[in-house]
Protein backbone atom coordinates (compact mmCIF):
# COMPACT_ATOMS: atom_id res chain seq x y z
CA UNK A 1 0.00 0.00 0.00
CA UNK A 2 2.10 3.06 -1.43
CA UNK A 3 0.54 6.24 -1.41
CA UNK A 4 2.77 8.17 -3.64
CA UNK A 5 1.94 4.75 -6.31
CA UNK A 6 -1.24 5.35 -5.89
CA UNK A 7 -1.70 9.43 -6.18
CA UNK A 8 0.42 8.79 -9.07
CA UNK A 9 -2.24 6.66 -10.76
CA UNK A 10 -4.98 9.30 -10.08
CA UNK A 11 -2.75 12.56 -11.51
CA UNK A 12 -1.79 9.88 -14.15
CA UNK A 13 -5.89 9.86 -15.22
CA UNK A 14 -6.31 13.50 -14.98
CA UNK A 15 -3.45 13.68 -17.68
CA UNK A 16 -5.33 11.45 -19.55
CA UNK A 17 -8.10 13.01 -19.32
CA UNK A 18 -7.02 17.05 -20.29
CA UNK A 19 -4.01 15.59 -22.27
CA UNK A 20 -4.67 12.61 -24.08
CA UNK A 21 -1.88 12.83 -26.49
CA UNK A 22 0.22 12.88 -23.31
CA UNK A 23 1.99 9.29 -22.73
CA UNK A 24 3.25 9.98 -19.49
CA UNK A 25 3.16 6.85 -17.43
CA UNK A 26 2.50 6.23 -13.72
CA UNK A 27 6.11 5.65 -12.68
CA UNK A 28 7.58 8.55 -14.53
CA UNK A 29 4.86 11.13 -12.22
CA UNK A 30 5.71 8.94 -9.18
CA UNK A 31 9.26 10.32 -9.72
CA UNK A 32 8.23 13.76 -10.40
CA UNK A 33 5.99 14.06 -7.16
CA UNK A 34 7.49 15.96 -3.98
CA UNK A 35 6.79 16.17 -0.45
CA UNK A 36 5.27 20.13 0.18
CA UNK A 37 7.64 21.60 3.26
CA UNK A 38 4.39 22.40 5.14
CA UNK A 39 1.06 20.47 5.55
CA UNK A 40 -1.22 23.08 4.78
CA UNK A 41 0.65 22.59 1.11
CA UNK A 42 -0.73 18.86 1.00
CA UNK A 43 0.27 15.12 1.47
CA UNK A 44 1.87 15.58 -2.45
CA UNK A 45 2.42 18.27 -5.02
CA UNK A 46 3.23 18.20 -8.71
CA UNK A 47 5.32 20.45 -9.56
CA UNK A 48 3.85 20.90 -13.06
CA UNK A 49 7.32 22.86 -14.46
CA UNK A 50 7.92 19.65 -15.24
CA UNK A 51 5.44 18.90 -17.52
CA UNK A 52 5.25 22.60 -19.21
CA UNK A 53 7.49 21.37 -21.85
CA UNK A 54 5.98 18.37 -22.74
CA UNK A 55 2.20 19.79 -22.41
CA UNK A 56 2.94 23.02 -24.09
CA UNK A 57 1.25 24.87 -21.42
CA UNK A 58 2.01 27.08 -18.89
CA UNK A 59 2.26 25.49 -15.42
CA UNK A 60 0.00 27.50 -13.35
CA UNK A 61 -2.48 26.56 -16.60
CA UNK A 62 -1.66 23.03 -16.34
CA UNK A 63 -2.58 22.59 -12.51
CA UNK A 64 -5.61 24.31 -12.83
CA UNK A 65 -7.00 21.95 -15.45
CA UNK A 66 -5.62 18.72 -13.85
CA UNK A 67 -7.00 20.28 -10.34
CA UNK A 68 -10.15 20.27 -11.73
CA UNK A 69 -10.93 17.14 -12.98
CA UNK A 70 -8.52 14.84 -9.95
CA UNK A 71 -10.30 12.48 -7.90
CA UNK A 72 -9.56 8.74 -7.53
CA UNK A 73 -9.38 6.81 -4.70
CA UNK A 74 -7.57 7.85 -1.58
CA UNK A 75 -7.87 11.47 -3.03
CA UNK A 76 -9.34 14.17 -1.19
CA UNK A 77 -8.98 16.96 -3.14
CA UNK A 78 -6.51 18.79 -5.66
CA UNK A 79 -5.54 22.61 -5.37
CA UNK A 80 -3.67 24.60 -7.66
CA UNK A 81 -1.41 27.16 -6.54
CA UNK A 82 1.35 28.91 -8.51
CA UNK A 83 2.98 25.78 -10.81
CA UNK A 84 1.98 23.10 -8.40
CA UNK A 85 -0.64 20.80 -8.25
CA UNK A 86 -1.11 19.83 -4.56
CA UNK A 87 -2.70 16.81 -3.63
CA UNK A 88 -4.34 16.05 -0.64
CA UNK A 89 -5.54 12.53 0.35
CA UNK A 90 -8.80 12.00 2.19
CA UNK A 91 -7.47 11.02 5.63
CA UNK A 92 -9.73 8.54 7.21
CA UNK A 93 -8.83 6.10 4.33
CA UNK A 94 -5.06 6.36 4.73
CA UNK A 95 -5.10 5.62 8.44
CA UNK A 96 -7.22 2.36 7.46
CA UNK A 97 -5.04 1.70 4.66
CA UNK A 98 -1.77 2.27 6.47
CA UNK A 99 -2.14 1.09 9.90
CA UNK A 100 -4.00 -1.79 8.19
CA UNK A 101 -0.74 -2.46 5.38
CA UNK A 102 1.62 -2.58 8.59
CA UNK A 103 0.12 -4.58 11.09
CA UNK A 104 -1.17 -7.30 8.37
CA UNK A 105 2.64 -8.38 8.25
CA UNK A 106 4.39 -7.78 11.37
CA UNK A 107 7.86 -7.06 11.02
CA UNK A 108 8.20 -6.70 7.43
CA UNK A 109 6.73 -3.10 6.51
CA UNK A 110 9.25 -1.82 3.87
CA UNK A 111 10.52 -5.12 3.48
CA UNK A 112 10.82 -6.64 -0.58
CA UNK A 113 11.70 -9.07 -3.02
CA UNK A 114 13.76 -7.11 -5.09
CA UNK A 115 17.00 -9.31 -4.46
CA UNK A 116 15.16 -12.55 -4.43
CA UNK A 117 17.92 -14.75 -6.74
CA UNK A 118 20.41 -12.12 -6.25
CA UNK A 119 23.84 -12.54 -3.85
CA UNK A 120 25.50 -9.29 -2.01
CA UNK A 121 28.75 -10.02 -0.62
CA UNK A 122 29.79 -7.31 2.28
CA UNK A 123 33.28 -7.32 3.16
CA UNK A 124 33.17 -5.61 6.49
CA UNK A 125 34.82 -4.69 10.16
CA UNK A 126 37.77 -6.66 7.98
CA UNK A 127 40.24 -6.46 11.57
CA UNK A 128 44.25 -6.92 11.42
CA UNK A 129 45.72 -9.74 13.60
CA UNK A 130 47.39 -8.36 16.16
CA UNK A 131 45.82 -5.29 16.30
CA UNK A 132 43.36 -3.90 19.22
CA UNK A 133 39.85 -3.02 17.81
CA UNK A 134 39.62 0.81 18.19
CA UNK A 135 36.59 3.04 17.24
CA UNK A 136 37.71 3.60 14.74
CA UNK A 137 36.89 0.16 13.33
CA UNK A 138 32.98 1.19 14.27
CA UNK A 139 32.38 2.59 11.13
CA UNK A 140 33.35 -0.25 8.75
CA UNK A 141 31.72 -2.94 11.36
CA UNK A 142 28.34 -1.40 12.18
CA UNK A 143 27.94 0.09 8.24
CA UNK A 144 28.90 -3.09 7.28
CA UNK A 145 26.68 -4.99 9.43
CA UNK A 146 23.47 -2.96 8.86
CA UNK A 147 23.63 -2.58 5.15
CA UNK A 148 23.77 -6.93 5.50
CA UNK A 149 20.25 -6.40 7.32
CA UNK A 150 18.47 -4.07 4.59
CA UNK A 151 19.94 -6.87 1.76
CA UNK A 152 18.56 -9.13 3.39
CA UNK A 153 15.38 -7.52 4.27
CA UNK A 154 14.85 -7.03 0.54
CA UNK A 155 15.34 -10.89 -0.32
CA UNK A 156 18.97 -10.93 -1.42
CA UNK A 157 21.17 -13.54 -0.20
CA UNK A 158 24.16 -12.06 1.80
CA UNK A 159 27.52 -13.05 2.48
CA UNK A 160 29.08 -11.17 5.45
CA UNK A 161 32.79 -11.44 5.30
CA UNK A 162 35.75 -10.28 7.08
CA UNK A 163 38.34 -9.98 5.40
CA UNK A 164 40.84 -10.41 7.86
CA UNK A 165 44.52 -8.54 7.99
CA UNK A 166 46.98 -11.75 8.82
CA UNK A 167 49.87 -11.12 6.25
CA UNK A 168 52.76 -8.90 5.99
CA UNK A 169 56.29 -8.83 7.43
CA UNK A 170 55.69 -7.54 11.24
CA UNK A 171 53.72 -10.92 11.89
CA UNK A 172 57.47 -12.39 11.91
CA UNK A 173 58.66 -9.98 14.16
CA UNK A 174 55.76 -10.34 16.63
CA UNK A 175 57.26 -14.08 17.14
CA UNK A 176 60.44 -13.10 16.96
CA UNK A 177 59.56 -10.87 19.96
CA UNK A 178 57.40 -13.03 21.66
CA UNK A 179 60.00 -16.02 21.08
CA UNK A 180 62.74 -13.81 23.22
CA UNK A 181 60.55 -12.04 25.82
CA UNK A 182 56.88 -13.73 25.84
CA UNK A 183 55.04 -16.36 27.27
CA UNK A 184 52.11 -18.12 26.34
CA UNK A 185 50.22 -17.67 29.66
CA UNK A 186 51.10 -13.93 29.07
CA UNK A 187 49.35 -13.69 25.50
CA UNK A 188 46.46 -15.79 26.39
CA UNK A 189 45.64 -13.76 29.89
CA UNK A 190 46.55 -10.47 28.44
CA UNK A 191 44.84 -11.25 24.87
CA UNK A 192 46.01 -8.63 21.61
CA UNK A 193 47.48 -6.38 23.93
CA UNK A 194 49.93 -8.39 25.05
CA UNK A 195 50.95 -9.07 21.27
CA UNK A 196 50.79 -5.41 21.04
CA UNK A 197 53.53 -5.01 23.84
CA UNK A 198 55.63 -7.43 22.10
CA UNK A 199 56.27 -5.70 19.10
CA UNK A 200 56.40 -2.02 20.83
CA UNK A 201 59.16 -4.05 22.34
CA UNK A 202 60.49 -5.55 19.29
CA UNK A 203 60.75 -1.91 17.36
CA UNK A 204 62.09 -0.51 20.73
CA UNK A 205 65.18 -3.37 21.03
CA UNK A 206 65.77 -3.38 17.43
CA UNK A 207 66.57 0.70 17.39
CA UNK A 208 69.56 -0.90 19.46
CA UNK A 209 70.20 -3.95 17.65
CA UNK A 210 69.29 -3.92 14.09
CA UNK A 211 70.24 -7.57 13.70
CA UNK A 212 67.02 -8.35 15.45
CA UNK A 213 65.47 -6.97 12.25
CA UNK A 214 66.97 -9.57 9.97
CA UNK A 215 65.41 -12.37 12.76
CA UNK A 216 62.24 -11.01 11.99
CA UNK A 217 62.35 -11.36 8.83
CA UNK A 218 64.02 -15.12 8.63
CA UNK A 219 60.50 -15.81 11.03
CA UNK A 220 58.49 -14.27 7.97
CA UNK A 221 59.76 -15.85 5.70
CA UNK A 222 59.22 -19.21 8.16
CA UNK A 223 55.81 -18.45 7.90
CA UNK A 224 55.51 -18.31 4.08
CA UNK A 225 57.35 -21.31 3.93
CA UNK A 226 55.00 -23.20 5.86
CA UNK A 227 57.29 -24.07 8.57
CA UNK A 228 55.36 -25.94 11.70
CA UNK A 229 56.62 -23.83 14.34
CA UNK A 230 56.14 -20.31 12.68
CA UNK A 231 52.28 -21.75 11.34
CA UNK A 232 51.83 -22.98 14.64
CA UNK A 233 52.35 -19.34 16.66
CA UNK A 234 50.97 -17.17 13.77
CA UNK A 235 47.56 -19.28 13.77
CA UNK A 236 47.47 -19.14 17.60
CA UNK A 237 47.93 -15.16 17.34
CA UNK A 238 45.03 -15.34 15.06
CA UNK A 239 43.10 -17.36 17.26
CA UNK A 240 43.74 -14.97 20.35
CA UNK A 241 43.28 -11.48 18.27
CA UNK A 242 39.44 -13.39 16.85
CA UNK A 243 38.78 -14.17 20.58
CA UNK A 244 39.05 -10.81 21.60
CA UNK A 245 37.36 -9.11 18.67
CA UNK A 246 34.83 -11.65 19.42
CA UNK A 247 33.49 -10.29 22.47
CA UNK A 248 33.14 -6.82 20.64
CA UNK A 249 31.39 -9.06 18.32
CA UNK A 250 29.33 -10.32 20.90
CA UNK A 251 28.68 -6.81 22.11
CA UNK A 252 27.37 -5.84 18.87
CA UNK A 253 25.53 -8.48 17.75
CA UNK A 254 27.87 -8.77 14.82
CA UNK A 255 27.76 -11.94 12.52
CA UNK A 256 30.22 -13.27 9.58
CA UNK A 257 29.47 -15.85 7.28
CA UNK A 258 33.52 -15.96 6.30
CA UNK A 259 36.96 -15.10 7.86
CA UNK A 260 38.95 -15.52 4.88
CA UNK A 261 41.19 -13.12 4.97
CA UNK A 262 44.67 -12.33 3.35
CA UNK A 263 46.46 -15.08 4.08
CA UNK A 264 44.03 -17.22 2.61
CA UNK A 265 44.95 -15.50 -0.97
CA UNK A 266 48.25 -17.02 -0.33
CA UNK A 267 47.68 -19.83 -3.12
CA UNK A 268 45.02 -18.03 -4.81
CA UNK A 269 47.21 -15.19 -6.42
CA UNK A 270 49.48 -16.97 -8.93
CA UNK A 271 46.73 -17.65 -11.58
CA UNK A 272 45.76 -13.89 -11.41
CA UNK A 273 48.91 -12.89 -11.78
CA UNK A 274 49.63 -14.65 -14.68
CA UNK A 275 46.49 -13.67 -15.91
CA UNK A 276 47.29 -10.24 -15.81
CA UNK A 277 50.42 -10.71 -17.58
CA UNK A 278 48.53 -13.09 -20.48
CA UNK A 279 46.95 -9.93 -21.06
CA UNK A 280 49.66 -7.48 -21.42
CA UNK A 281 48.33 -5.55 -18.43
CA UNK A 282 51.71 -6.52 -16.48
CA UNK A 283 55.08 -4.03 -16.49
CA UNK A 284 58.40 -4.23 -14.59
CA UNK A 285 59.62 -0.97 -13.50
CA UNK A 286 62.34 -1.02 -11.20
CA UNK A 287 62.63 -4.77 -10.70
CA UNK A 288 58.79 -4.77 -10.03
CA UNK A 289 55.79 -6.10 -11.58
CA UNK A 290 53.15 -3.23 -11.91
CA UNK A 291 49.68 -2.30 -13.83
CA UNK A 292 50.69 1.12 -15.34
CA UNK A 293 47.29 3.11 -14.71
CA UNK A 294 48.36 6.46 -15.79
CA UNK A 295 45.68 6.64 -18.46
CA UNK A 296 43.38 6.82 -15.79
CA UNK A 297 44.75 9.68 -13.92
CA UNK A 298 46.17 6.72 -11.35
CA UNK A 299 49.28 5.96 -10.22
CA UNK A 300 50.61 2.38 -10.83
CA UNK A 301 49.73 -0.19 -8.61
CA UNK A 302 52.08 -2.60 -7.45
CA UNK A 303 51.52 -5.91 -7.91
CA UNK A 304 55.03 -7.84 -7.34
CA UNK A 305 57.67 -6.36 -5.37
CA UNK A 306 61.23 -7.34 -6.78
CA UNK A 307 61.35 -10.16 -4.07
CA UNK A 308 57.96 -11.66 -5.37
CA UNK A 309 56.49 -10.68 -2.45
CA UNK A 310 52.58 -9.97 -3.25
CA UNK A 311 50.80 -6.85 -1.82
CA UNK A 312 47.67 -6.23 -0.56
CA UNK A 313 46.32 -5.42 -4.18
CA UNK A 314 47.41 -8.58 -5.20
CA UNK A 315 45.30 -9.94 -2.47
CA UNK A 316 42.33 -8.28 -3.30
CA UNK A 317 42.54 -9.31 -7.02
CA UNK A 318 42.49 -12.66 -5.85
CA UNK A 319 39.70 -11.87 -3.35
CA UNK A 320 37.62 -10.68 -5.83
CA UNK A 321 38.18 -13.99 -8.19
CA UNK A 322 37.30 -16.24 -5.35
CA UNK A 323 34.31 -14.26 -4.16
CA UNK A 324 33.06 -14.13 -7.85
CA UNK A 325 33.65 -18.10 -8.46
CA UNK A 326 32.53 -18.74 -5.11
CA UNK A 327 29.33 -16.76 -4.25
CA UNK A 328 28.37 -16.01 -7.90
CA UNK A 329 27.80 -12.50 -6.58
CA UNK A 330 25.80 -9.71 -7.95
CA UNK A 331 27.30 -7.10 -5.94
CA UNK A 332 30.81 -6.79 -3.99
CA UNK A 333 30.92 -3.78 -1.30
CA UNK A 334 33.54 -2.98 0.64
CA UNK A 335 32.69 -1.05 3.97
CA UNK A 336 36.09 0.76 3.95
CA UNK A 337 37.42 3.91 5.05
CA UNK A 338 38.12 6.46 2.66
CA UNK A 339 41.52 6.26 2.89
CA UNK A 340 41.51 3.72 0.81
CA UNK A 341 39.68 5.18 -1.92
CA UNK A 342 43.00 4.86 -4.83
CA UNK A 343 43.32 1.43 -3.66
CA UNK A 344 39.56 0.31 -4.27
CA UNK A 345 39.55 2.45 -7.70
CA UNK A 346 42.81 0.76 -8.88
CA UNK A 347 41.30 -2.54 -7.87
CA UNK A 348 38.07 -1.80 -10.04
CA UNK A 349 40.26 -0.69 -12.67
CA UNK A 350 42.32 -3.46 -12.89
CA UNK A 351 39.47 -6.18 -13.04
CA UNK A 352 37.80 -3.98 -15.91
CA UNK A 353 40.93 -3.71 -17.47
CA UNK A 354 41.15 -7.84 -17.49
CA UNK A 355 37.74 -7.84 -18.91
CA UNK A 356 35.75 -8.98 -15.70
CA UNK A 357 31.63 -7.74 -16.82
CA UNK A 358 31.07 -8.75 -13.03
CA UNK A 359 33.23 -6.35 -11.76
CA UNK A 360 30.89 -3.61 -12.12
CA UNK A 361 28.60 -4.95 -9.71
CA UNK A 362 31.26 -4.30 -6.98
CA UNK A 363 31.48 -1.01 -5.01
CA UNK A 364 33.53 0.61 -2.39
CA UNK A 365 31.42 2.16 0.69
CA UNK A 366 33.64 4.38 2.07
CA UNK A 367 33.26 6.41 5.23
CA UNK A 368 34.52 9.19 7.70
CA UNK A 369 37.14 9.60 10.54
CA UNK A 370 35.93 8.76 13.80
CA UNK A 371 37.38 11.16 16.87
CA UNK A 372 36.51 11.31 20.21
CA UNK A 373 35.90 14.32 22.79
CA UNK A 374 36.93 16.97 19.95
CA UNK A 375 40.13 15.22 19.51
CA UNK A 376 41.49 13.16 16.07
CA UNK A 377 42.80 10.09 17.41
CA UNK A 378 46.10 9.17 17.29
CA UNK A 379 48.27 5.95 17.44
CA UNK A 380 51.44 7.66 17.78
CA UNK A 381 50.59 9.94 20.44
CA UNK A 382 48.77 7.56 22.31
CA UNK A 383 45.26 9.01 22.22
CA UNK A 384 43.08 5.71 21.20
CA UNK A 385 39.63 4.71 22.55
CA UNK A 386 39.36 1.42 22.48
CA UNK A 387 35.74 -0.62 21.31
CA UNK A 388 35.25 -2.61 24.19
CA UNK A 389 36.07 0.04 26.91
CA UNK A 390 34.08 2.63 24.92
CA UNK A 391 30.88 -0.13 24.84
CA UNK A 392 31.39 -0.87 28.34
CA UNK A 393 31.35 2.72 29.34
CA UNK A 394 27.77 3.18 27.45
CA UNK A 395 26.38 0.57 29.12
CA UNK A 396 27.68 2.06 32.50
CA UNK A 397 26.21 5.07 31.60
CA UNK A 398 23.06 3.95 30.79
CA UNK A 399 22.56 1.92 33.44
CA UNK A 400 23.56 5.00 35.61
CA UNK A 401 20.30 6.65 34.06
CA UNK A 402 18.13 3.98 34.26
CA UNK A 403 18.87 3.83 38.01
CA UNK A 404 17.95 7.36 38.30
CA UNK A 405 14.76 7.71 35.59
CA UNK A 406 13.38 4.15 36.56
CA UNK A 407 14.84 2.53 39.42
CA UNK A 408 12.09 -0.34 39.57
CA UNK A 409 12.93 -1.25 36.32
CA UNK A 410 13.32 -5.16 35.79
CA UNK A 411 16.31 -6.27 34.23
CA UNK A 412 17.99 -3.18 34.25
CA UNK A 413 21.89 -4.43 33.58
CA UNK A 414 19.93 -6.02 29.92
CA UNK A 415 18.56 -3.17 29.30
CA UNK A 416 21.62 -0.42 30.08
CA UNK A 417 23.26 -2.70 27.27
CA UNK A 418 20.61 -2.57 24.92
CA UNK A 419 20.76 1.68 25.45
CA UNK A 420 24.14 2.15 25.87
CA UNK A 421 25.32 0.12 22.71
CA UNK A 422 22.48 1.31 20.76
CA UNK A 423 23.07 4.98 21.61
CA UNK A 424 26.78 4.18 20.42
CA UNK A 425 25.44 2.83 17.15
CA UNK A 426 23.09 5.46 16.78
CA UNK A 427 25.54 7.83 16.88
CA UNK A 428 27.61 6.13 14.46
CA UNK A 429 25.22 5.63 11.99
CA UNK A 430 23.35 8.78 11.96
CA UNK A 431 24.75 11.44 9.67
CA UNK A 432 25.68 10.51 5.95
CA UNK A 433 28.56 7.75 5.94
CA UNK A 434 31.12 10.06 4.33
CA UNK A 435 30.79 12.71 6.97
CA UNK A 436 33.51 12.60 10.06
CA UNK A 437 32.07 11.97 13.21
CA UNK A 438 33.10 12.93 16.64
CA UNK A 439 31.93 11.33 19.37
CA UNK A 440 30.57 13.29 22.38
CA UNK A 441 28.61 11.10 25.30
CA UNK A 442 26.38 14.03 26.38
CA UNK A 443 25.04 13.57 22.82
CA UNK A 444 25.22 10.16 22.31
CA UNK A 445 23.48 9.40 25.55
CA UNK A 446 20.76 11.98 25.89
CA UNK A 447 17.24 11.14 26.06
CA UNK A 448 16.54 14.30 23.87
CA UNK A 449 16.87 15.19 20.68
CA UNK A 450 18.00 12.85 17.78
CA UNK A 451 19.31 9.86 19.72
CA UNK A 452 19.35 6.29 19.86
CA UNK A 453 17.77 6.53 23.31
CA UNK A 454 15.42 9.19 22.40
CA UNK A 455 13.54 6.86 19.71
CA UNK A 456 14.14 3.50 21.88
CA UNK A 457 12.49 5.36 24.82
CA UNK A 458 9.49 5.98 22.28
CA UNK A 459 9.56 2.83 21.03
CA UNK A 460 9.23 1.55 24.93
CA UNK A 461 6.46 4.30 25.36
CA UNK A 462 4.31 2.68 22.52
CA UNK A 463 4.89 -0.39 23.82
CA UNK A 464 3.79 0.24 27.48
CA UNK A 465 0.37 2.41 25.56
CA UNK A 466 -0.24 -1.00 24.12
CA UNK A 467 0.27 -2.71 27.41
CA UNK A 468 -2.47 -0.98 28.82
CA UNK A 469 -4.68 -0.74 25.50
CA UNK A 470 -6.24 -4.67 26.27
CA UNK A 471 -9.62 -3.53 26.88
CA UNK A 472 -10.08 -2.00 23.69
CA UNK A 473 -8.28 -4.59 21.02
CA UNK A 474 -11.34 -6.15 20.25
CA UNK A 475 -13.23 -3.22 19.00
CA UNK A 476 -13.56 -2.19 15.27
CA UNK A 477 -11.42 1.04 15.19
CA UNK A 478 -13.02 3.98 13.82
CA UNK A 479 -10.31 5.35 11.71
CA UNK A 480 -12.49 8.64 11.05
CA UNK A 481 -10.98 9.86 14.26
CA UNK A 482 -7.62 10.24 12.86
CA UNK A 483 -7.50 12.89 11.01
CA UNK A 484 -5.74 15.66 12.36
CA UNK A 485 -2.48 17.34 11.36
CA UNK A 486 -0.05 15.31 14.01
CA UNK A 487 -2.04 11.96 12.58
CA UNK A 488 -1.01 13.05 9.17
CA UNK A 489 2.38 13.26 9.82
CA UNK A 490 3.00 9.64 11.75
CA UNK A 491 0.81 8.13 8.36
CA UNK A 492 2.86 10.10 5.73
CA UNK A 493 6.14 8.70 7.87
CA UNK A 494 4.98 5.32 7.92
CA UNK A 495 3.97 4.96 4.22
CA UNK A 496 6.94 6.47 3.10
CA UNK A 497 9.59 4.33 5.36
CA UNK A 498 9.76 1.19 2.64
CA UNK A 499 10.98 4.32 -0.26
CA UNK A 500 13.33 5.42 2.65
CA UNK A 501 14.58 1.68 3.17
CA UNK A 502 14.93 1.33 -0.51
CA UNK A 503 17.09 4.40 -0.82
CA UNK A 504 18.71 3.78 1.67
CA UNK A 505 20.20 -0.11 0.02
CA UNK A 506 20.32 1.77 -3.42
CA UNK A 507 23.08 3.80 -1.56
CA UNK A 508 24.31 1.55 0.67
CA UNK A 509 23.47 4.14 3.29
CA UNK A 510 21.85 3.17 6.48
CA UNK A 511 21.56 6.55 8.21
CA UNK A 512 18.78 7.42 5.83
CA UNK A 513 16.66 5.21 7.73
CA UNK A 514 17.87 6.12 11.02
CA UNK A 515 16.98 9.56 10.14
CA UNK A 516 13.37 8.35 9.13
CA UNK A 517 13.01 6.40 11.90
CA UNK A 518 13.83 9.37 14.29
CA UNK A 519 11.32 11.58 12.19
CA UNK A 520 8.33 8.84 12.82
CA UNK A 521 9.69 9.01 16.59
CA UNK A 522 9.19 12.56 16.83
CA UNK A 523 5.75 12.28 14.93
CA UNK A 524 4.52 10.05 17.09
CA UNK A 525 5.75 11.87 20.57
CA UNK A 526 3.66 15.13 19.15
CA UNK A 527 0.93 13.20 18.47
CA UNK A 528 0.54 11.80 21.63
CA UNK A 529 0.92 14.81 23.60
CA UNK A 530 -1.58 16.39 21.99
CA UNK A 531 -4.21 13.64 21.87
CA UNK A 532 -5.51 10.94 24.10
CA UNK A 533 -4.87 7.26 23.36
CA UNK A 534 -7.13 6.35 25.14
CA UNK A 535 -10.95 7.37 25.79
CA UNK A 536 -13.64 5.52 27.66
CA UNK A 537 -16.09 7.68 25.85
CA UNK A 538 -14.86 6.58 22.58
CA UNK A 539 -13.84 3.14 22.45
CA UNK A 540 -13.73 2.65 18.55
CA UNK A 541 -11.62 5.76 18.12
CA UNK A 542 -9.38 4.50 21.26
CA UNK A 543 -9.03 1.41 19.15
CA UNK A 544 -7.89 3.55 15.92
CA UNK A 545 -5.48 5.28 17.84
CA UNK A 546 -3.97 2.14 19.33
CA UNK A 547 -3.93 0.55 15.93
CA UNK A 548 -1.71 3.27 15.36
CA UNK A 549 0.62 3.01 17.65
CA UNK A 550 1.08 -0.31 17.19
CA UNK A 551 1.88 0.27 13.60
CA UNK A 552 4.49 2.99 14.88
CA UNK A 553 5.83 0.26 17.45
CA UNK A 554 6.18 -2.06 14.65
CA UNK A 555 7.86 -0.03 11.78
CA UNK A 556 10.26 1.88 14.74
CA UNK A 557 11.03 -1.42 15.47
CA UNK A 558 12.09 -2.65 12.36
CA UNK A 559 14.12 0.68 11.67
CA UNK A 560 16.07 0.05 14.48
CA UNK A 561 16.32 -3.79 13.55
CA UNK A 562 17.83 -2.67 10.59
CA UNK A 563 20.32 -0.14 11.66
CA UNK A 564 21.56 -3.06 14.08
CA UNK A 565 20.02 -1.81 16.91
CA UNK A 566 17.75 -3.29 19.87
CA UNK A 567 14.14 -2.12 20.90
CA UNK A 568 14.01 -2.64 24.49
CA UNK A 569 9.82 -2.95 25.56
CA UNK A 570 10.30 -1.13 28.87
CA UNK A 571 12.90 1.52 29.61
N1 LIG B 1 42.31 -4.79 7.06
C1 LIG B 1 42.18 -3.61 6.28
C2 LIG B 1 42.42 -2.37 7.14
O1 LIG B 1 42.26 -2.42 8.33
C3 LIG B 1 40.82 -3.46 5.65
C4 LIG B 1 40.49 -4.53 4.65
C5 LIG B 1 39.33 -4.18 3.80
N2 LIG B 1 38.96 -5.20 2.87
C6 LIG B 1 39.59 -5.48 1.76
N3 LIG B 1 39.17 -6.47 1.02
N4 LIG B 1 40.66 -4.81 1.38
O2 LIG B 1 42.78 -1.34 6.60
Amino acid sequence: MDMKELTAKSVAEAIGICYPECSLTKEEIAGMLETPPDQKLGDFALPCFKLARTLRQGPPVIAGKLSQVLSGEGIDHAEAVGGYLNLFLKRGNLAKEIVEAVLANPGRWGSSSVGEGKTVCLDYSSINIAKRFHIGHLSTTMIGHSLKRIYDFNGYTTVGINHLGDWGTQFGKMICAYKKWGSREEVEKGGVQAMVDLYVRFHKEAEADPALEDEGRAWFKRIEDGDEEALAIFNWFKEVTLRDAQRVYDILGVQFDSYAGESFYNDKMAPVVEELREKGLLVESQGAQVVDLEAYGMPPALILRSDGATLYITRDLAAAFYRHATYHFDKCLYVVAYQQNLHFQQLFKILELMGCEWSKGMEHVSFGMVSYEGRALSTREGYVVYLEDLLNKACEKALAIIEEKSPDLPNKEEVARQVGVGAVVYFDLHNDRTKDIDFRWERALNFDGETGPYVQYTHARCCSVLRKAESFLNIEPDYSVVTDDEAQDVLMLLSRFPETVRKAMDNNEPSMINRHTTQLAQAYNKYYFEHRIMDANDPAGSAARIRLTDAVRDVIRTGLYLIGMEAPERM
